[in-house]
């Protein structure tokens, strides 16, 4: 293999232009750092944006999906699997849910919760309730659905028409909610923390008044967890220490610690919702997939990583303040739960100029909301790790690139 550029620019000509990565092809992975073909290591702390949760090639990670590998890939849901029947035990005696349905992504995790919205109603009589109400600076995936239901409109333009029966109200803003929740609603869909939308946490007691309000109307409360689930804000999933239960969550990401995964995981009150014929995918629950997951929530135990994340989260945080308030010329503040956090840059600031400084000096980010500098480095993260990460940035925002400097003028 070439170097990175020579790699990129031989290739990239047979993929469709709609990504746009960073100049580094990485090709292994180890804990917290990745190496590119050229033998360059970076420090990860985005850990494929909130997904490698046990750092990258978990021995014990490694070994559990060879096993499974080698023993059965798929069955599709024409049969029972082990692992799959395992993994509905395990999640559900973790969290609020009783039921689980498995699919391959965050996207497809959502369309399962609109979709279980609408056909419970209808099944229960209420034929008339087809409104899912979601955010302001949303995002729940790319499929039509999903994304219909994601409160960017810069992801819609040219897509139209989007799902019909999907309205936004803005994030945070609980008035705003009970104006618009009533007869006609099957859902509210809504991040505890709003991850792409830019590491926005909401006003203290806001997901407790949408459950409220929720039951009142008798809309369901669906929680979108995609990004803040499976131990990313401390708790198994972020609604546990945000004073809410919902009646369904959607989950992916960190699930199976890097292989593709989603699920929905719903109450019992929600288990007819979808019932024999109404939802499938062929890759759903395959038991590779579950292997991986079942493999990935034995070691969060085994190894307290969720103690970890508390601690190491909570430093994160502090140093993330400290570090926006030391260059308050460029950062507006920090923000965050657990290893979910990010420093908000100044609207004088390019912040894809700053990421690709922050790479150039050894450490990986991701850009959320646009102006966020997003830190969701792997949960076995350590606090010297967390120190070098910051480290890093630290001396990219010392000595920013003239081009990331916004002429005020413009
Ligand atoms: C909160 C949330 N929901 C859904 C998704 C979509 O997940 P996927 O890309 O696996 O479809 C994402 C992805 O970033 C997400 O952050």
């Amino acid at each position: 293999m070439g170097t990175n550029e020579e790699t990129i620019g031989a290739l990239r000509g047979h993929l469709l232009p709609n990504y746009q990565p960073a100049p580094v092809v990485l090709t292994r992975g180890r804990g917290c750092r990745v190496e590119d073909v050229e033998g360059r290591s970076y420090l990860d702390m985005c850990a494929g944006i909130a997904v490698v949760s046990l750092g990258h090639s978990h021995p014990k990670l490694v070994a559990a999906i060879a096993e499974q590998a080698g023993r059965l890939m798929h069955t599709s849901n024409l049969y029972w699997n082990d692992k799959q029947l395992a993994l509905g035990e395990e999640l559900t005696r973790r969290t609020f849910g009783t039921r689980a349905f498995f699919c391959n992504s965050g996207a497809e995790a959502n369309e399962a919760l609109l979709k279980l919205a609408r056909k419970w109603h209808h099944l229960h009589g209420r034929v008339e309730r087809r409104e899912i109400v979601c955010m302001d600076g949303s995002f729940h995936g790319r499929t039509m659905g999903a994304v219909s239901m994601t409160g960017q409109p810069k992801y819609h333009v040219g897509m139209e028409p989007l799902v019909p029966g999907i309205r936004h109200v803005p994030f945070g803003d609980l008035e705003a909610l009970r104006a618009v929740v009533g007869p006609t609603t099957a859902a509210v869909l809504v991040e505890p923390v709003q991850g792409e939308g830019g590491v926005t946490v909401p006003p203290p007691g806001y997901l407790a008044g949408i459950r409220a309000l929720c039951d009142e109307r008798g809309a369901l409360l669906f929680l979108d967890e995609v990004q803040t689930g499976i131990g990313r804000t401390g708790t198994f999933l972020a609604h546990e220490q945000l004073d809410v239960t919902p009646d369904a969550v959607s989950l992916a990401k960190g699930i199976a610690g890097g292989f593709p995964m989603g699920a929905m995981v719903c109450s019992e009150k929600l288990a007819d919702g979808l019932p024999f014929g109404s939802h499938a995918t062929t890759f759903g629950g395959n038991p590779l997939a579950c292997a991986a997951a079942l493999a990935t929530l034995r070691i969060l135990d085994d190894e307290k990583i969720l103690e970890n994340v508390r601690t190491v989260g909570a430093h994160l945080g502090a140093r993330l303040e400290e570090l926006a308030s030391k260059h308050a010329d460029l950062c507006e503040g920090a923000r965050g739960l657990g290893l979910l956090r990010g420093v908000s840059l100044r609207a004088h600031v390019d912040a894809r100029a700053m990421l690709m400084a922050a790479q150039g000096q050894g450490v990986l980010l991701s850009i959320a909301g646009g102006r966020v500098l997003r830190f969701s480095p792997p949960l076995v993260v350590t606090r010297e790790e967390i120190d070098e990460g910051v480290a890093l940035l630290d001396r990219t925002l010392s000595a920013p690139p003239a081009h990331a400097i916004k002429d005020a003028a413009e």
